[in-house]
Order: structure tokens, then sequence, then C-alpha cells
């Protein structure tokens, strides 16, 4: 009986073993793969203004993609690629891409067996990266996020392209809707941010509320997230940096300095990155913007109509939005200076209303929010729109305006939430047509 013991549970594992799954019973041949959508070296990349990505057209998804007709590259077409503004990473040869796919997997590991090695302890544990939170974390993205997120994270699912504003690729190590402190660089998110997201969802787009996951599995998630998004950022900078594109023959080659020992060149390289990529999502999980707290009452209590402080606030946000100041700043008015630093006029063109598409960080177009439309996708308390005027929208090209004071701030938070509602307005004395 003992003897036969072991042989039972040998014939029993040993399918498993040899099929080869991963701690979660997912298969181990499914790995993430090195990417092979182009890089978005730069955000100039065609014909902008009128032209939004239609449905089903993602506008990078291949290299070819740029001949595509329909695709907002296509006036630039092959070109981007010449001027250095896409770099395709199918361009690297097969030799050197087997290469940095092991090195990558050595340290993220496979969907089935997700892992973040070579960060210090405290890395892991601040940004809680063990291998239990992630393969949980792994586990429900495969079943809830996939197929719009992509199973690298990349944004790129099946239902991804159908959708407008298009999912979140993570692989830049960039989020829009952040407390973070952005003003010098753009940082990573707090785990509460994106906690924050996943049990919200973002109002007016695809992205669902996931408010009935509980909170053990949204704090899996979030881990998940951060391990994707490392993987990605730490995959894009090394084949930016690691290879050397040639315009003539348009191929990647590994770079002068690694080709006598390739594997232990890229591996230092994507070592270091790795530490000092997780370095900027632990400082981003103390760097919460400084806001005071919002200093205005809506309503007179004995009268219930708009408190004469607020209705001010609400014009200054107007004359601040406008770029239009006080020649002095003469008694509630923002001088000409702190009104310049705002202009949010610039961008948001007609509030919003005739804003023009502009390409991204990620290649995909955005405008400038209509606002007044009421929603507000990172949340539309007035902290929400004070975090994202103080350090704008990371990717999107709305910039930080950190520089204004923060009672300037508060004002066009005011103007900004009053601007949908035209009885809010008349009640403030504010006219926009
Ligand atoms: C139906 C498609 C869809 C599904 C399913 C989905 N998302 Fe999203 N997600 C989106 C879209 C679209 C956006 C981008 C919205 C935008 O740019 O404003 C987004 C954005 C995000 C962001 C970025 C937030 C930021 O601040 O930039 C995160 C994080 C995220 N999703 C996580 C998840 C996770 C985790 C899941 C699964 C639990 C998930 N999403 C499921 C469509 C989806
Ligand atoms: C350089 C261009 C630019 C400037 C200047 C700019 N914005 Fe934006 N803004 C954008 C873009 C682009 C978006 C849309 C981002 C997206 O959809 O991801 C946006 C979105 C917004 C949103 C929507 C946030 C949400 O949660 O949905 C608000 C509010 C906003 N801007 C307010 C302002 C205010 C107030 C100013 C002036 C202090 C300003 N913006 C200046 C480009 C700009």
């Amino acid at each position: 009986m003992t003897k036969i013991l072991p042989l039972a549970a040998f014939a029993l594992l040993a399918p498993i073993v040899l099929v080869g799954c991963g701690s979660d019973g997912y298969s181990s041949a499914i790995v993430y793969g090195v990417r092979t959508d182009p890089l978005v070296l730069d955000d100039k990349l065609g014909k902008e203004g009128y032209e939004p990505d239609r449905p089903g057209v993602l506008p990078i998804l291949l290299a070819k993609d740029v001949d595509n007709p329909f695709n907002p590259m296509y006036e630039k077409g092959a070109s981007l690629f010449k001027d250095g503004l896409l770099r395709d990473p199918t361009k690297i040869s097969d030799k050197d891409r087997r290469t940095l796919s092991k090195i990558l997997q050595a340290y993220f590991g496979r969907p089935g067996e997700p892992q973040v090695a070579g960060v210090d302890s405290t890395a892991t544990r601040i940004l809680k990266l063990d291998q239990d939170t992630l393969s949980a974390g792994s586990q429900l993205y495969r079943l809830h996020c996939l197929h719009c997120h992509g199973l690298a994270g990349d944004g790129r699912g099946p239902t991804g392209r159908w959708v407008n504003p298009h999912p979140r690729d993570y692989r830049l190590g960039l989020f829009k809707f952040t407390s973070v402190d952005q003003s010098d660089v753009p940082r990573p998110p707090s785990r509460g941010d994106l906690y924050r997201t996943l049990q919200t969802g973002i109002d007016g787009t695809a992205m669902p509320a996931f408010n009935m996951l509980t909170g053990d599995d949204l704090q899996n998630l979030v881990s998940y997230i951060i391990h994707l998004s490392l993987r990605g950022k730490v995959e894009f900078e090394t084949i930016k940096k690691a290879f050397d594109y040639d315009p003539a023959k348009g191929t990647l080659s590994i770079t002068e300095d690694g080709r006598d020992d390739v594997y232990n060149y890229i591996d230092a390289m994507v070592s270091e990155f790795v530490s000092l990529f997780a370095k900027d999502w632990v400082e981003s999980q103390t760097k919460t913007i400084a806001a005071p707290s919002y200093p205005y009452a809506d309503f007179d209590k004995e009268t219930r109509a708009m408190t004469a402080e607020l209705k001010e606030s609400i014009q200054r946000g107007q004359k601040l939005f406008l770029g239009e100041g006080a020649d002095k700043a003469k008694g509630v008015m923002p001088s000409k200076e702190e009104a310049k630093k705002a202009n949010c006029v610039s961008c948001h063109i007609d509030y919003g209303r005739q804003a023009r598409y502009k390409f991204d960080a990620w290649g995909t177009l955005v405008k400038a929010q209509n606002l007044t439309n009421p929603i507000r996708r990172g949340g539309d308390r007035p902290i929400d729109v004070f975090y994202r005027i103080h350090s704008g929208i990371n990717g999107s090209g709305m910039v930080a305006h950190s520089k204004l004071e923060p009672n300037h701030i508060w004002d066009l938070v005011n103007f900004v939430q009053t601007l949908p509602f035209p009885a809010m307005r008349k009640a403030a004395g504010i006219e926009i047509d």
C-alpha cells in the first residue's frame, strides 16, 4: 500500500506536470510575449483635428495599419517609422527577440505564474507584489479585464478596438486619474487611485464599475495592474534603448555596446529599469497633492440662495478659464499673469464645445473635454476636479496647473462644475454663449 500511494499520486499528477500548468492551472505555454505593436515615441502622428479613430480601427495595432486609408495616421504613413515617431518591434531579429522574451520572463513570469523579480523587499511589501497576490490578481484579470485590456495590459483585447476611448494600455506606466502630485514629472498612481477606478469605473467610458467584487479581489487586481504596467514599461524602454534603428534597412539591431554579449547587456538594462520604475511606484504612494480644504458653502442657510462668496468664486473661475485677468488684481479678480497661467480655453475651445482631436501618448485620439457636459471621468467630487486641474491628465496633453494659487484652483473647480447647468449659471451670473 505504502509503495502504491506515491505511484498513484504520480500517475494522477503526471498529466498536469507534463502538459505544464501555471500555479493556477492556466497553461504555462501561454506567455506574455514580446510586443508586436509599434512603440509611440512622439505624438505628431498624422492628420488631427476632425479625424477621430473609427470603431473597430485602433490607430496602431500593427505597423501595416498606417497603410489603411481609414487610419488617422494614413497621411504620414510609413514616414512615421523613417522619421522615428513610431518604432516597429517586429523588426528585431528572431534571435534577439527570443533573448528579450526569456529575460522579461525571468523577471515577470507568465500569466499563470506572474511575479516581479529584481525589486527589493520594501517595494514588494508596499506595492503588494508577492506571488500569491499577483496570482490571484491574474486570475481575476483574465476573467474580468482581459477582453478589453489585453493579456499583457496593452489595451488591445478583442473588445478594445470597438470602444472609444480605448481601454488603457498600461505599458507606458501612465494613468490618467490620480491623486499623486504630477507637477514636476508624470508619476504612477497610488494604489488607492487604482482601487477607486476599479470600484467606481470611469464615467462616460466603457470602463465598468467592479463594485460587486470584494475589497480583497480589488486589491489583488491593483497589484496585478502594477505588475503589468511595470513589465510593459520595462519592455518599452528596453526596446527603445537597447536597439538601434536603421532607416535605410528598416531594421532594429542591438546597439554596439551590447553586441559582444547580448544576454547580459539586456539583462543588466532590464534589471536597472525594473528597480528604477518600481521606485517611482513606491514614491507615488506618499506623494498626494496638497489641497487646502474646500473653502465655500454652497447655499446661504437662511435664504437658500447661492452665497455671494461662491458666486464671486465662480466668476473668478470663468476669468481664469478664459485667461482674462484684470490689469491690477482689483478686488476679487485674478491678475493678468495668474490668468495667463490658467488659460484653459487654449485647449478647451468654446468651453470644449469646439475642441479639436489630438494624438495622445498612446497614439490614440483625444480631445479636450466639452466641459458643458456634466460627465467627469476622473470623478465629480470637488477634490477630484481639483486634482485634475492641479496635476493635469497624464498622456492626454492636459497639462498640470500646479503653479496656480490653490484658491484659484478652487475657483476653477467651482466654475467648471457650474458650467453644465443652466440654472446654476444663471444664479452665478455666468454667460457662455
Ligand atoms: C468593456 C471594456 C473594459 C473592461 C472590461 C475593463 N476596462 Fe478598464 N478601461 C476601459 C476603458 C475604455 C478605459 C479608459 C477610459 C479613459 O481613457 O478615460 C479603462 C481604463 C482603465 C484604467 C486606467 C485608469 C486611469 O487612471 O488611467 C485602469 C487601471 C483599468 N481600466 C483597469 C481595469 C481592470 C483591472 C479591469 C478588470 C477588473 C478593467 N479595467 C476592465 C475599458 C474596460
Ligand atoms: C494643453 C491642453 C489643455 C489645457 C491647457 C487644459 N486642458 Fe483640460 N483637458 C485637456 C484634454 C485633452 C482633456 C481630456 C483628457 C481625456 O479625455 O483623457 C481635458 C480634460 C479636462 C477635464 C475633464 C476631467 C475629467 O475628469 O473628465 C477638466 C475638468 C478639465 N480638462 C479642466 C481644465 C481646466 C480648468 C483647465 C485650465 C486650468 C484646463 N483643463 C486646461 C486638455 C487641456
